[in-house]
């Protein structure tokens, strides 16, 4: 089976932390090598250096990409979660990884401003925050997705069901689960959990 890169783009709070850490745990039950690459952690641990200017967030999305691309050659899945609001950037991740999947976390500037999970968008309505995605800075959709998910309007579970189903369709990931012992998976699931908490992005909903 290929490996593959499958990035989650959208707005901060559109769902692609919870939909990607869901993804790479599916693809882990199923008893596949696969690492996740979540935007803030990567931030704090390879680009503590840049900002949000389109030139560093090219850096960073580019940064992701060439990674991916790294652990996708030697057969480990790369699952992404970055905003990656430029189409430019984007087209070049999927110019360079050969099975490049992208997932669009469609969900309503209005609908994630209330939400405001971190309490970012309240302070970038303040001022406090330059260049932030949806409110001072743009978003560009994604032109051709392979995957759209209305975070607004679908329950995790019915997302999480377009994504995988799409995954097995393409043989990227085999029609049943592996019979894996679940305390593996448990064990996976508590290691994450871990690592999260170490590097202080633990959600309480994790
Ligand atoms: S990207 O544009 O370079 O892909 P990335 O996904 O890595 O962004 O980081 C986004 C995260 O950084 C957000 O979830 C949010 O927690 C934080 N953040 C801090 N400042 C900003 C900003 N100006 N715009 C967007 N996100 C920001």
């Amino acid at each position: 089976m290929d490996a593959f890169t499958i990035w989650f783009t959208g707005l901060s709070g559109s769902g692609k932390s919870t939909l990607s850490r869901r993804t790479y745990l599916e693809i882990k039950k199923r008893g596949l090598k696969a690492e996740l690459l979540d935007g803030d952690i990567i931030r704090t641990n390879f680009s503590q250096e840049l900002g949000f200017t389109k030139r560093e967030r090219d850096i960073n999305v580019k940064r992701i990409g060439f990674l991916s691309w790294l652990l996708n050659k030697h057969g480990i899945i790369s699952v992404v979660a970055a905003i990656a609001p430029y189409e430019e950037t984007r087209q070049l991740n999927r110019k360079l990884i050969p099975n490049y999947i992208e997932v669009f976390c469609n969900c309503p500037l209005e609908v994630v401003e209330k939400r405001d999970v971190k309490g970012l968008y309240a302070k970038a309505r303040r001022g406090e925050i330059p260049n932030f995605t949806g409110i001072s800075d743009p978003y560009e959709p994604p032109r051709n997705p392979e995957i759209e998910v209305f975070t607004d309007k679908e329950t995790v579970a019915e997302s999480m069901q377009k994504i995988i189903s799409y995954l097995e369709k393409k043989g990227f990931l085999p029609a049943t689960e592996n019979n894996i012992d679940p305390t593996v998976i448990e064990e996976e699931e508590r290691l994450l959990r871990e690592h999260l908490r170490q590097l202080g992005f633990a959600r309480k909903s994790w």
